[in-house]
């Protein structure tokens, strides 16, 4: 069959890496793409957001599975888009409808969610302009740290942690009377604040059944040791040493299950991705966010640990038929280690030429492109996050120390990359 995957991040090379490997693929189009998506299909210069765009892209190239890796296209109803066109109807599409990507389109409605199904969460409110004097008074009597959240999306900057109440409230205004985040701060989620360590679960759902695929711990501050601002993800490590079978049986009953449960009682049209954010508060797990597509860099270390075919999985997705369906996870570690501009989260330049790409790759890593694109035939970065190496190993330390073994072979004006990916398992 052939295939479009929507995106452009190493997310999207990850995906298209694994899903150029099916039986079942014929032809793989990414729309936009970046140079690493080129090495295992084509390109096309489509906007994940034209709709009517890639309506003719899918007739006219006989599309019959559409992958959007992410949410932005969802929360914008693109799955509705295509189920509501005569012309479209036949194609499967992975990803939730608009309604379902509300749990990761707006935090109020996953707040709420999780409410009506028992899920473990931290205790909140939510406040806009009716009802804003008394989020004030809330807020003075919180206890400390009190975290703040944009309702919507918010380019993943939406979460403030105020270590003081005056902090506090002077965010709150800003968000709320002040546009601080655009529309998305039009409602404010208030939560208390938990202390743990977090991992992201993913499964795959068609809003019945599901199927559990590989955790993983991503890392999203740019300095060593977890310092100094958030980014998109410096790296990722899979599986995570302390989401042990103990844990994520009660992740299982306690998150996952009632959470497709939910899904299936709502009658909420759900077939994609669910990415669980958890905290591990003591033993327990705790949601702190959803969101409705796979995670960046963890994709970059999920499909390489997963051994089934990933487009009968979402056939299977698509068909009612996930029960039928073995995740039989690589036993070895994935880890990846991200290259990123110089700058990166601030301002950065790009165009920089990349050399050493052609260098020939251990069998046990792989180089996922994610800011990238081409010029005059040059391989030049063309965002933050420029590239990311993930290694196999078995330890986490053996399989960073590959990542980065082959990022020495790498270069580009102003390359970055944290060296302690991994650090607290060594
Ligand atoms: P999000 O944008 O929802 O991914 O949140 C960004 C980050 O804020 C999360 O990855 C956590 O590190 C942190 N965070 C969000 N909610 C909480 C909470 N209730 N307690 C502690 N940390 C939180
Ligand atoms: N790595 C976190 C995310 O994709 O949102």
């Amino acid at each position: 069959m052939n295939i479009l995957l929507l995106g452009s991040g190493g997310r999207e090379h990850a995906l298209a890496w694994k899903l150029s490997q099916s039986k079942q693929c014929t032809q793989l189009f990414i729309a936009p793409g970046n140079a690493g998506t080129g090495l295992h299909g084509t390109n096309v210069n489509i906007s994940i957001t034209d709709f009517k765009a890639l309506k003719s892209f899918v007739l006219e190239k006989n599309i019959t599975l559409v992958i959007v890796g992410p949410e932005e296209p969802l929360v914008k109803g693109i799955t509705d888009n295509f189920k509501s066109d005569e012309q479209l109807r036949h194609v499967v599409v992975i990803g939730p409808s608009q309604y379902g990507a509300q749990l990761e389109g707006s935090k109020a409605f996953a707040k709420k969610f999780m409410m009506r199904h028992n899920i473990p969460t931290a205790a909140y409110r939510e406040f806009d302009e009716t009802n804003y004097s008394e989020g004030i008074s809330y807020l003075q009597q919180h206890a400390l740290p009190i975290v703040l959240k944009a309702d919507g999306l918010a380019a993943g900057k939406g979460v403030l942690i105020c270590q003081s109440h005056v902090e506090a409230i002077a965010e709150y205004e800003l968000m709320l009377q002040h546009s601080k985040f655009g529309e998305a701060s039009k409602k404010v989620v208030v939560e208390a604040f938990l202390d743990g360590i977090e991992l992201s679960v993913f499964v795959l759902t068609d809003g019945k059944d599901y199927v559990l695929l590989p955790e993983a711990k991503d890392y999203k501050r740019i300095g060593v040791g977890d310092t100094g601002l958030n980014t998109g993800g410096m790296g990722a490590v899979s599986p995570v040493p302390f989401a042990d079978a103990a844990f994520m049986k009660k992740v299982e009953e306690q998150v996952i299950k009632p959470t497709v449960k939910g899904l299936e009682i709502e009658e909420i049209d759900y077939k994609g991705f669910v990415f669980f954010g958890l905290i591990k508060v003591g033993a327990e797990p705790f949601v702190i966010e959803y969101n409705c597509r796979m995670g960046d860099p963890e994709t970059e270390v999920v499909m390489p640990r997963l051994k089934t075919d990933l487009v009968d999985l979402f056939m299977a997705t698509a068909n009612g038929k996930l029960k039928e369906q073995k995740i039989s996870p690589d036993s070895r570690f994935a880890c990846t280690v991200m290259a990123v501009s110089g700058g990166y989260p601030g301002s950065y330049e790009k165009g920089f030429v990349i050399n050493g790409l052609n260098n020939p790759v251990p069998a046990d890593s792989l180089v996922f492109h994610a800011g990238t694109g081409t010029n005059n035939g040059d391989v030049v970065t063309s965002g933050g996050r420029v590239l990311t190496v993930t290694s196999y190993g078995n330890s986490i330390s053996a399989a960073v120390t590959k990542s980065k073994e082959v990022l020495k072979q790498i270069s580009f004006d102003g390359m970055y990359y944290r060296q302690d990916i991994g650090y607290e398992f060594q």
